[in-house]
């Protein structure tokens, strides 16, 4: 058990409960967290599921696939600790963790 903070581009915060094994994107979206569009449900197809994670738990979101940095260079808004959420799998480990949102998905 534990939970993740995910932070609006207005401040806005909003605390999920941990469930491992879902996605980062799941985590949100299923618990009312605006700002992530997910328009092709997790496929890592459609980059509208980015975030960016605190620099300190970057690691903790596990390695980047080929096919998401892909989708992630044509996002106007990326930083060196850019996801897609749907890419990530949370786990007991993220316990704390704080996810940023973007003002705009693309
Ligand atoms: Fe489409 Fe993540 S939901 S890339």
């Amino acid at each position: 058990m534990g939970r993740i903070t995910f932070i609006e581009h207005d401040g806005t915060e909003h605390v999920v409960d941990i469930e491992a094994g879902k996605s980062l994107m799941e985590a949100a979206t299923e618990n009312g967290v605006p700002g992530i569009d997910a328009d092709c449900g997790g496929a890592c197809a459609c980059g509208t599921c980015h975030v960016m994670v605190e620099a300190n738990w970057l690691p903790a979101t596990g390695d980047m696939l080929a096919t998401e940095a892909g989708m992630l260079s044509m996002t106007p808004e990326k930083t060196e600790t850019s996801r897609l959420a749907c890419q990530v799998t949370v786990s007991e480990a993220m316990d704390g963790m704080v996810v940023r949102l973007p003002e705009f998905q693309m």
